[in-house]
């Protein structure tokens, strides 16, 4: 029998049915100051995204700009970055469209309401432009637009907003505390064809090393995230640009550091390191295409196949399998390390995937994507190509272990010929070994005709084995070799036989008693040859003093 409802079951449903009815609320929403916090510094954990938000805007106003025929199909756009150690302060300017004068001050004082969110532009929250505010003293945005003689210039003073913010007798609330802090200046420019966008970021915080002002780390990372060519000595880049541009963006301009008169490049190249003594190569893509099941594409991307020797260098920016979107990178390297069957894997990979269905949405920080069906689908999709890289990785561990014991064997036989060869040691070692040699001989045979090796691997070691064997088989015919004791009396030949068996039972290597017993033997045969020399001339003084008498 069922049990009764509880009674605060039965009151809730009695009243449901009343089916009541709520009214849209009356009061004006207060949006507190604290809300700013949250949109600009708070949002980031890693300070270095400010460059990937203002190069991102810089991206969509270029695109915007060649859509607009403000800059001619025939050129590229340009986004230089300065960084100025000694000031503190940072610059980031394009050539695209810039903001026009009446839009400029209230589309840079707004919060979340992007006017790009129809658009098929990278950006659409409208609060990337924020994230500098916790990272300087001034963050300020000048602006013009092409036909206009007017430049804007929208100021915020990041250290009167910190102090609002942690003000506690302050009661501002987000509108005033925008009065308070942000000012703007308009100006009259002379050339009306002008049009730019620039950033300044003033007396930049010192904060993790001084990352923000670390020109190295900004190239490296602008290299990894933003959208650039690829390096023109990256042997994969124009069939990888053939598969890919009629989904992904191409690249419209060129970014410069500090007046360098060499872009900002991808990181790719057909060699890389893997620790700071070991490299390897490229050697193939892989072309990806992940359907969204309704006759489009979800992504597109690629892989850098190679040798498979272990995990990719940090400091090469390649490793990982990367998530872009709008050809800028959403997350880290290791946004997809979860699709493999072991997370390590991924620090093998090489490789990129372009999301291109519009369902998957950048997270409001870009380290990831929203939670929704369609990213869960493409992680799912990723799975089998996760499986593939981890089954090379697998093949290429196992290979390499094969090679090694191959290896080692190899070396053992060789020390055993070397020592065959010596002819020092006693009847029953040099027996022993020959049974070693013969043994060892086998079993290369057999790892040599494992599956886990390459064809070439296979051929190689067959041709070894057989070099080896035909040493062998020579030096069992023991007569071609001279005995290095030959000319003791038996029993003092025996006695160093068994000297040197000991010497090679208690060295910690046969290399070690080997080069021990040869110096040994030279020695010998140096004294040996006296005493022969000695006794040869005794013999022909005694004849001569004999024919004298
Ligand atoms: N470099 C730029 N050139 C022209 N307009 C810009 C530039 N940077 C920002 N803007 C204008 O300022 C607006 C706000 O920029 P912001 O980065 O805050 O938001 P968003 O790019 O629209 O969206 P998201 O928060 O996703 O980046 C942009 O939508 C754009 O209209
Ligand atoms: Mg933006």
């Amino acid at each position: 029998m069922m049990a009764d409802p509880a009674p605060e079951f039965t009151s809730l449903t009695a009243r449901r049915s009343k089916a009541p009815h709520f009214r849209p609320t009356e009061v004006e929403p207060v949006v507190g100051k604290d809300i700013l916090e949250l949109l600009s510094s708070a949002m980031y954990v890693d300070p270095r995204t400010v460059y990937r938000e203002y190069i991102q805007n810089a991206a969509d106003s270029i695109d915007d700009a060649f859509g607009a025929g403000v800059l001619a199909d025939s050129t590229l756009g340009r986004v230089d970055v300065w960084l100025d150690t000694e000031a503190r302060n940072v610059r980031i300017r394009d050539n695209g469209t810039g903001l026009r004068v009446v839009d400029a001050e209230r589309i840079l004082t707004s919060f979340g309401a992007s006017p790009k969110r129809e658009k098929e532009a990278r950006g659409f929250r409208g609060v990337g432009r924020l994230s500098a505010l916790g990272y300087a003293q001034v963050v300020s945005f000048r602006t013009k637009a092409a036909g206009e003689k007017k430049v804007t210039e929208v100021r915020w003073d990041c250290r009167r907003l910190k102090s609002a913010l942690l003000d506690p007798s302050y009661h501002g609330d987000l509108r005033q505390l925008v009065r308070d802090v942000v000012t703007v200046l308009v100006e009259d420019h002379e050339d009306q064809s002008l049009h730019f966008f620039e950033v300044a970021l003033e007396k930049v915080v010192r904060i993790r090393n001084d990352l923000l002002l670390n020109v190295e780390e900004i190239s490296r990372y602008l290299s990894e995230v933003a959208p650039a060519p690829f390096r023109p000595d990256f042997p994969f880049a124009p069939a990888i640009l053939e598969q890919i541009r009629l989904h992904v963006p191409v690249c419209r301009f060129e970014m410069f550091i500090n007046d360098s008169t060499e872009p900002v490049r991808r990181p790719h190249a057909e060699q890389f390191a893997l620790s700071k003594a070991k490299s390897d190569s490229a050697t193939a893509f892989e072309l990806i295409e992940l359907s969204d099941g309704e006759g489009g594409l979800r992504a597109i991307g690629w892989l850098l196949h190679h040798s498979y020797l272990g995990a990719i260098h940090a400091a090469t920016e390649l490793r990982g399998l990367r998530a872009r979107a709008g050809n800028i990178q959403i997350g880290t390297w290791e946004i997809f390390a979860e699709v493999f069957p072991e997370v390590r894997f991924n620090s093998w990979t090489i490789g990129e995937i372009h999301v291109l269905d519009r369902r998957i949405i950048p997270n409001a920080r870009r380290d990831s994507f929203e939670q929704n069906a369609a990213f869960s689908s493409l992680l799912a999709q990723l799975v089998p190509i996760a499986r593939d890289i981890t089954r090379r990785c697998r093949n290429s561990s196992a290979r390499r272990n094969r090679i090694g014991a191959i290896e080692a064997r190899e070396a053992r036989v060789l020390a055993a010929l070397e020592l065959l060869a010596q002819r020092g040691v006693s009847k029953a070692r040099a027996n022993r070994t020959r049974r070693d040699v013969g043994a060892t001989l086998g079993e290369m045979k057999k790892l040599a005709a494992s599956s886990v090796l390459a064809e070439t691997d296979r051929a190689r070691f067959s041709r070894k084995i057989s070099t080896l064997q035909t040493r062998y088989h020579g030096l069992k015919a023991t007569d071609l070799l001279v005995d290095p004791l030959e000319s003791m009396p038996k029993t003092q030949r025996s006695a160093y036989r068994d000297v040197f068996d000991l010497i090679y039972d208690c060295s910690a290597s046969k290399t070690v008693a080997k080069a021990l017993v040869d110096r040994i033997t030279d020695r010998l045969a140096g004294q040996l040859g006296r005493t022969k020399q000695r006794r040869a001339r005794g013999k022909k003084k005694r004849a001569k003093n004999n024919s004298a008498s």
